[in-house]
């Protein structure tokens, strides 16, 4: 009798008759043997045809199968380490179940719009599939590390009546003819939950109409955020160091092989131990305008610059042997290995058009106002651990964030800034506890007491300091992936200017 299986589980079927349920992922064919890459969800693995009497049959339609056509395929298991996934099957029967024809993304390089606008056949690629793995990981690791801590899951509500992060962000929505936000955050009525149930999270979509293109921007992406009733800053940011270390070690446990396949360096990762680099935002305002910070920059473009002169002669080498009297597959991977080394070229160039202006922002940052995109790299460049940055100015955080007892300049608030040029993941704060004082500051900041009545509750009735923080699913992937862009991190990604598919 003979099993159906999945890939994932072909180690306990060495040596006996299975049959698979998957898509051609790649082929290769040459005269009387056949090899079919099959994916089927849970892995690959190279399915061998040779041509003999149980073949015969089907022996040339299965050769001639498109990529991603659909398929069911039986054979023998061998364990095989070379081979991909460590096993082999030895086919016996094949039936087409859909035949694919003139599938867009082949193995040849696309350019990113091609892939984004194919979101949903793009993530059936390798890379892709392991990265929205790892992102499925990484969101079981959260809501496990505040499960067993005994949080409370507190569902918020994602139509809002008003803002509750800055004003410029928010995306309208007509309400029966009232009008309502998406949710930028659900941590006001999180506040109001930890006051009943002490310690809490939330963990869903959140939307911010960010007008920017940037590698670290999405409109809709996925946050999780804690909120502990009885709670000083230095303990939110205690909480935040145990939670990234928890993340970083279940991906680590569980997916080793796949990091490595999609680059990201083990190393790198198993660097993340605590204690976490620490420093206030006024520390890190010297540190930009320093010489440690133009001396790095002053370095990197030197090394940039000799990385472009690099791929310039690969460039030229490649070229040649794509156009040269090779055969035609050596001819292609040259041609493929020019088409990447020009992307890499193009992005170094257009990094260092960049320097300049980024050295002309750190040297002059000016205290007070909040850390840019490009201030917020450079810390983050200079560190292998990540960074807490403390008690920011008052003028460039949220109204909620409690007023710095000994400088009425400062909030107690933090971001935690990623290393490597990642930047920052989390942000928080405790929260002002004070009546008088948030009163103040929603007056301030001009907004619509009446739809804060209900917030300003939780401080005429038993109000505690109190804080939590945010983190951002996507741009936790991105790190501990290694990505270069955001859009990667997430299924489907909306930007400005893009919701589809
Ligand atoms: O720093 P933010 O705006 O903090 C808050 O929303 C707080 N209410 C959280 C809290 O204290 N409960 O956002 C928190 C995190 C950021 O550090 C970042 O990881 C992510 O959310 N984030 C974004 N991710 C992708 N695209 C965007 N446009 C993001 N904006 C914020």
């Amino acid at each position: 009798m003979q099993t159906t299986t999945t890939i994932n589980k072909l180690h306990e079927h060495v040596d006996k008759t299975v049959t698979l349920q998957g898509w051609v992922y790649k082929t290769r064919a040459s005269g009387k043997i056949a090899f079919i890459i099959v994916r089927d969800g849970t892995g690959l693995c190279q399915c061998v045809l040779e041509r003999n009497e149980a073949t015969e049959p089907f022996f040339d339609e299965a050769k001639k199968l498109a990529q991603e056509s659909a398929l069911t395929v039986t054979g023998v298991v061998k364990a095989d380490d070379r081979s991909v996934g460590g096993h082999e099957l030895s086919v016996t029967g094949l039936t087409p179940v859909h035949a694919s024809t003139d599938y867009p993304i082949t193995p040849k390089p696309h350019g990113i719009e091609f892939l984004m606008d194919r979101r949903h056949l793009w993530f059936r690629s390798q890379r892709q599939w392991h990265i929205l793995r790892i992102r499925a990981t990484i969101i079981d690791a959260i809501r496990r590390f505040y499960n067993d801590r005994g949080y409370v899951l507190i569902d918020t509500p994602i139509f809002a009546p008003a803002a509750g992060e800055g004003a410029q962000t928010l995306f309208p929505v007509d309400y029966f003819g009232d009008q309502v936000f998406l949710a930028q955050t659900g941590q006001l009525y999180l506040e109001a939950a930890c006051m009943a149930h002490r310690n809490v999270y939330c963990f869903g979509p959140t939307f911010r109409a960010e007008k920017s293109k940037t590698r670290r921007h999405l409109t809709e992406f996925w946050m999780v955020e804690p909120e502990i009733a009885y709670a000083s800053l230095d303990d939110v940011i205690q909480l935040a160091e145990d939670f990234i270390c928890s993340i970083v070690t279940r991906v680590l446990k569980d997916h080793r092989d796949e990091l490595v396949e999609i680059g990201r360096s083990l190393d790198d990762l198993e660097a993340i131990k605590p204690p976490f680099v620490r420093m206030t935002y006024t520390e890190a305002a010297e540190l930009l305008r320093g010489p440690r910070v133009k001396e790095f920059l002053e370095n990197d473009l030197a090394q940039k610059k000799t990385r472009v002169a690099e791929l310039d002669k690969t460039i030229e080498e490649l070229d040649a042997q794509a156009k040269g009297g090779g055969k035609q597959w050596q001819k292609e991977k040259a041609a493929a290995g020019a088409i990447e080394a020009r992307e890499e070229r193009s992005e170094i160039t257009e990094q260092i058009a960049n320097i300049p202006h980024h050295m002309e922002l750190a040297a002059n940052f000016e205290w007070g106002t909040d850390l840019g995109g490009s201030d917020e790299t450079i810390i983050s460049r200079l560190h292998d651990r990540p960074i807490f940055v403390t008690h920011y100015p008052a003028s460039c955080r949220a109204f909620y964030m409690r007023g710095d007892r000994s400088d009425d300049r400062l909030v107690e608030n933090f971001d935690l800034l990623a290393p490597q040029g990642f930047g920052e993941i989390i942000g928080g704060s405790a929260r002002e506890e004070d009546y008088d004082r948030l009163l103040a500051k929603l007056k301030h900041e001009n907004l619509p007491q009446d739809q804060y009545e209900w917030y300003l509750d939780l401080r005429r009735y038993g109000s505690v300091p109190h804080g939590g923080f945010g983190l951002g699913v996507e741009r936790t992937v991105t790190w501990l992936c290694g990505l270069k862009h955001i859009r990667e991190a997430i299924p489907y990604p909306r930007m400005m200017g893009k919701f589809y598919p």
